[in-house]
């Protein structure tokens, strides 16, 4: 009952009455007061007035399964939603929900991670309050040659709402890393639970500075958090949904087409690679050129110093701007 109360509290603009609450619910005046005072204790801001009800007037920065599902407008992603204050990794807990069944859609959600992962082996750091660290348990039909191209899927997702919510210029650093100003704001960290040729659940875990308001020394160049460039907090619970209302619509178009042929020009739109001079590292090999955007598979397509092209795959190279990281 908390989460449908808090929802119709949410998507009504006027006072919600308590009599009309009892009735829908079919539970006593008390009951509904009981609900109100919780969600009260929780850090909502409802007003109360005598003959007219109920009405939200703030909601806290909290992570909860109901505030998730009370601002939820997908069909599928985050329907199920784990939410946990501490965990070690988001990922290695949705890995463990999905090898146990979780449906597609499933999402994992911590205020924390004591053991956050990054890409190749890296860590993450997720202090509590200021970040989102989530993964998406997604179960596609697809070959699993193609389930990289989901990390490109979410990047095209994260960039989408964080613009859409900030009216900022917020662009996709090739594969995966959203930029704000030339510094990373979001990283996205795609595992697979694969046979050679047949997917069992793909995990996509996403970790973005909202509110954090500092960074120890060595990241200070080169990452950001959205407080840091605007001097505002925002409620991430506002930021999840947003996401995932945009990945099940990228997501779809994906499967439909099997590729990312129909979202190829948008994510090249967004792509601050886009037309710039990128070093392209492979292990101990490197070259520079220019990058014209992304493939329909998703490969980068690099154009050399001396005209020739080459498709470069992104589980193989680190890109850099040439003069530093974007
Ligand atoms: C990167 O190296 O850029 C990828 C970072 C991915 C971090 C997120 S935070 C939520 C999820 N759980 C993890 O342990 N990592 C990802």
């Amino acid at each position: 009952m908390k989460t449908a109360l808090l929802s119709m509290l949410r998507n009504s603009d006027t006072y919600l009455s308590g009599q009309e609450l009892c009735n829908y619910f079919g539970v006593s005046r008390t009951a509904i007061w009981k609900v109100i005072n919780q969600l009260k204790d929780e850090g909502y801001v409802i007003e109360a007035v005598q003959n007219k009800g109920y009405r939200l007037i703030q909601s806290p920065d909290c992570l909860s399964s109901s505030e998730i599902l009370s601002r939820l407008k997908t069909e599928y992603a985050g329907r199920e939603t784990h939410y946990f204050s501490e965990i070690d990794s988001t990922n290695a807990k949705a890995k463990q929900l999905a090898a146990d069944g979780a449906p597609h859609g499933t999402l994992v959600l911590a205020d924390t991670q004591k053991e956050g992962k990054g890409r190749r082996g890296r860590n993450w750091s997720s202090p509590s309050g200021s970040g989102i660290w989530m993964s998406l348990i997604v179960r596609p039909e697809i070959i699993p040659s193609k389930a990289s191209m989901l990390t490109l899927v979410m990047a095209l997702s994260v960039s989408k709402a964080l613009r859409e919510l900030t009216g900022l210029t917020i662009q996709i650093k090739w594969p995966n890393d959203i930029v704000i100003n030339g510094k990373k704001l979001c990283g996205i960290l795609t595992e697979m639970s694969a046979e050679v040729d047949y997917i069992h659940s793909i995990v996509i875990g996403v970790g973005i500075n909202v509110n954090t308001t500092d960074f120890p020394e060595e990241l200070m160049q080169t990452a950001t958090s959205f407080y840091l460039e605007t001097g505002k907090m925002m409620n991430r619970s506002e930021i999840i949904t947003e996401i995932l209302l945009a990945f099940e619509q990228y997501y779809d178009t994906f499967i439909k087409s099997g590729d990312l042929s129909l979202l190829r020009e948008e994510y090249n739109n967004n792509l601050i690679n886009k037309n710039r001079e990128v070093k392209i590292i492979q292990g101990k090999e490197a070259f520079t050129g220019i990058s014209k955007g992304i493939e329909d598979n998703g490969e980068l397509i690099v154009q050399k110093e001396d005209g020739t092209v080459v498709n470069v795959l992104s589980g193989e190279v680190s890109v850099r701007g040439v003069y530093g990281y974007v």
